[in-house]
């Protein structure tokens, strides 16, 4: 079949049953415009909160899916490739994470959405790069803090605020990968070019960036400024997105460092590559792979995602 036609069967299926598709700006173009919904990982924890579908299909990776069970217990969550994980929440397991904040009694939690249920059992307050340096002033300078998973983010946080936050030390495989040598070449060719940034790449390559921010606020700053090209260091995924909604203008993906054995010379996120049309048709058409959360770590994760969505509210994000 081809990507129209699956696109249709999608569509029609999706209504018939009240599902809703939502889709990371990481997935593949053809996923991303059969969605009902695209966006970053504080848009679609928003719209699965307030979806009046009986059934989710999350088009992004386990962690996301996972939220949105916690939010809606009572609805079918599903995910189109149960295999589509994240590196970054792998590098914090749940148990381990509990040991460390267990040793710090006095400590505040906040971890990012890249986590698993059993983390954000443990936490006191979830977080997202949309939001993340507003959740984290929004706690008294004196209140000693956790920030997990993410080592990048977190130094970034406490640069940013001035915090001396306890770090997890934890890491996302792409983002990490994107090289300063390449933005150096990017500028060099594309001179007049702003360099946009997520806050999960390592220090050297925010220092060079103009702008960062999570993929909705590069999104949103790459369309409304009157610069005309842009250098961009995070999943090439959002790139799509960027040429739907800036047509007349020039982006160009930071290519990741390649050195000695590695072998893979991508700057995609293999895990939401994961996701395809005829997995989301065939998720669709048999109620399965579905992703659950047992009762009791379900309400423990409850409260820090509704805390978040309480303050991004709150804060107009
Ligand atoms: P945002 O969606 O918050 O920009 O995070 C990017 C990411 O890596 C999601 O996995
Ligand atoms: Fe996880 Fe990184 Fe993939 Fe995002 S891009 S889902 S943080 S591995």
């Amino acid at each position: 079949m081809n990507t129209k036609d699956l696109q249709k069967k999608i569509r029609l299926l999706a209504e018939q049953k009240n599902a809703v598709i939502l889709a990371h700006y990481y997935t593949t173009g053809d996923v991303q415009d059969v969605a009902d919904f695209v966006g970053d990982s504080l848009a679609l924890a928003q719209q699965a909160a307030k979806t009046k579908a009986d059934i989710i299909v999350m088009a992004g990776v386990h962690f996301m899916a996972e939220t949105c069970k916690i939010l809606c217990p009572e609805k079918k969550v599903l995910i189109p490739d149960p295999e589509a994980s994240c590196s970054l929440a792998e590098s914090c397991p749940g148990e381990e994470f509990a040991k460390f904040v267990k040793s710090h009694p006095d400590h505040k939690v906040i971890s990012y959405v890249n986590t698993s249920a059993l983390t954000k059992a443990v936490t006191d307050v979830v977080v997202t790069s949309s939001n993340a340096r507003q959740i984290v002033e929004s706690f008294p300078k004196d209140q000693k803090l956790i920030f997990g998973p993410d080592r990048n983010l977190g130094s970034y946080l406490n640069a940013t605020t001035g915090r001396e936050m306890l770090l997890w030390d934890g890491a996302c495989h792409v983002h990490e990968r994107f090289s300063v040598e390449k933005i150096l070449e990017l500028k060099v060719q594309h001179p007049t070019a702003k360099v946009l940034a997520h806050p999960e790449c390592k220090g050297p390559v925010l220092k060079v960036a103009d702008v960062v921010g999570s993929t909705a606020h590069l999104l949103k700053y790459a369309v409304g400024s009157d610069e005309t090209e842009f250098i961009v260091a995070t999943e090439s995924g959002i790139l799509h997105e960027m040429q739907k909604q800036a047509p007349e203008k020039m982006f160009y993906p930071v290519p990741p460092e390649v050195s000695g054995e590695r072998t893979c010379a991508c700057n995609e996120c293999q895990y939401m590559r994961l996701n395809s049309l005829e997995k989301i048709l065939s998720c669709l058409q048999n109620e399965a792979p579905e992703v659950d959360v047992p009762d009791g770590v379900r309400q423990k994760a409850l409260q820090p995602i509704e805390k978040m969505l309480e303050i991004s509210a709150q804060l107009g994000l």
